[in-house]
């Protein structure tokens, strides 16, 4: 079926909370139930008592969804929950832009983790690592009969690697492949590594130490293109080829400089986390292996890479590993996660990983857009103000006149704020 809904829902930030949950209930098919959890935070505490111990309720943060997002020639709405202003609308903006030059393409890996088992007190780690290889095919099987649903629906395991870790203390490392289709697949590998360690003690005579996944999923990567035309980058003051000559810089001094690179990497994962949260999924696994995988080389760089075309147009792209599930877990338990998914309409992990690849690199390409350009301080500076607003006192329309005089003004204070609650409300 070719799914033709847009998502370039222009507007959408001027309408209040109730239209905005409208419009997602109608664009997704969301039954009251989701509808309720996506706007009502989804969990409530009898439910977290089951998820972690010693519970007292839950903790809320903003869902935002950003729009215009178009991957591989499908129109997503991206649910988001963080609790940093601008990082909704930045990304909404850059999603518009690069669907200027025809939207992301986006691609992956087999959803395939890495499970370690650490193997000590060898005479010859390398003998025994040949020893693991020999037994390849029973190791597989063995790991194979401990998962029988992930097997039926196509994955398992899938290889056996060996390193040797010189030390001291030698130790031989015996990575098992395991492809966890839809899932996150923390669970199954590690119960599938620690049902194989008897039996590399058994093949190697060494002693086995650790026996867990990897979070430097560097064999489930997701990756993501996009092209802005340079004349979509125009500003008031600037040509469209400035700027991208400017982001390409930009771009040249995170992939040099571990303590820009830091920063840069931290743009990409305001987007990817909020995504991830949204979704139920494990973000400190995705913080991990994102910022291992950006050090694989012994320097850290970079997760993205920008050039300009002979037509000057802009080009971006990311690689990272990209660990997601849509089953298991957090995913299926919180209701919100739940109707999240269902908001993205995302048939597989893959399909979701690369959604969250194309986000990463919109988010990337926000900040250094308005870094190369007019600074972030003057986009985060009105949310700020709204902020101070509210917190002065002001709702309905009032936010807007003092945040609009606070702006001109450029006097962003909460003690400005409050004084002019007063004074306009007294007008
Ligand atoms: C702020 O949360 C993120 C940025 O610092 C990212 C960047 O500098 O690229 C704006």
């Amino acid at each position: 079926m070719v799914d033709t809904k847009s998502s370039r829902l222009s507007g959408f930030y001027r309408l209040t909370l109730a239209e905005r949950a409208e419009t997602l209930a109608k664009w997704a098919a969301l039954s009251d139930e989701e509808r309720a959890a996506l706007t009502g935070g989804g969990l409530d505490a009898a439910q977290a008592d089951n998820m972690v111990e010693n519970a007292v309720g839950v903790f809320a943060l903003p869902l935002g969804v950003a729009t215009n997002f178009r991957v591989n020639d499908r129109d997503y709405l991206i649910p988001m929950a963080i609790e940093e202003p601008s990082v909704i609308a930045a990304l909404s903006n850059a999603a518009r832009l690069f669907r200027a030059g025809g939207g992301f393409t986006a691609d992956s890996d087999e959803p395939v983790m890495i499970g370690q088992i650490q193997v000590l007190d060898l005479e010859d780690p390398y003998t025994a690592g040949q020893a693991v290889l020999a037994h390849r095919d029973q190791l597989l099987a063995e790991a194979d009969s401990i998962s029988a649903s992930i097997v039926r629906y196509g994955g398992g395991a899938r290889d056996i690697e060996v390193r040797v870790i010189a030390g001291p203390p030698s130790m031989l490392i015996v990575h098992l492949l395991y492809d966890c289709r839809d899932a996150m697949g923390a669970n199954t590998v590690n119960t599938a590594v620690e049902h194989l360690g008897p039996h590399v003690e058994a093949i190697t005579g060494g002693r086995v130490n650790l026996r867990i996944l990897s979070n430097l999923a560097d064999q489930r990567k997701a990756r993501a293109h996009g092209v802005i035309p340079a004349g979509e980058l125009t500003t008031e003051t600037l040509q469209g080829h400035d700027v991208v000559h400017a982001i390409v810089e930009a771009g040249m001094f995170a992939a040099l400089d571990p303590y820009r690179a830091a920063t840069h990497n931290k743009g990409i994962m305001n987007g990817i986390d909020a995504v991830v949260i949204a979704t139920g999924n494990d973000w400190r696994a995705i913080e991990a292996g994102a910022h291992a995988y950006a050090a694989r080389n012994g320097v850290y760089t970079s997760l993205t890479h920008w050039w300009s075309d002979e037509e000057g147009n802009l080009h971006g792209r990311i690689e990272l590993p990209m660990a997601v599930g849509i089953v298991g877990g957090a995913t299926r338990v919180h209701p919100a996660a739940r109707a999240a998914l269902k908001l993205l309409g995302v048939q597989t992990a893959r399909e979701l990983a690369e959604v969250i690849a194309a986000v990463g690199l919109a988010q990337n390409l926000a900040a250094m857009r308005a870094l190369a350009t007019e600074g972030i301080q003057r986009g985060h500076m009105s949310l700020h103000a709204r902020q101070l607003a509210i917190a002065a006192g002001a709702s309905g329309e009032l936010i807007r006149r003092v945040v609009q005089t606070m702006i001109a003004e450029n006097n962003i204070r909460l003690e400005r704020a409050v004084e002019l609650v007063q004074q306009l409300q007294r007008s």
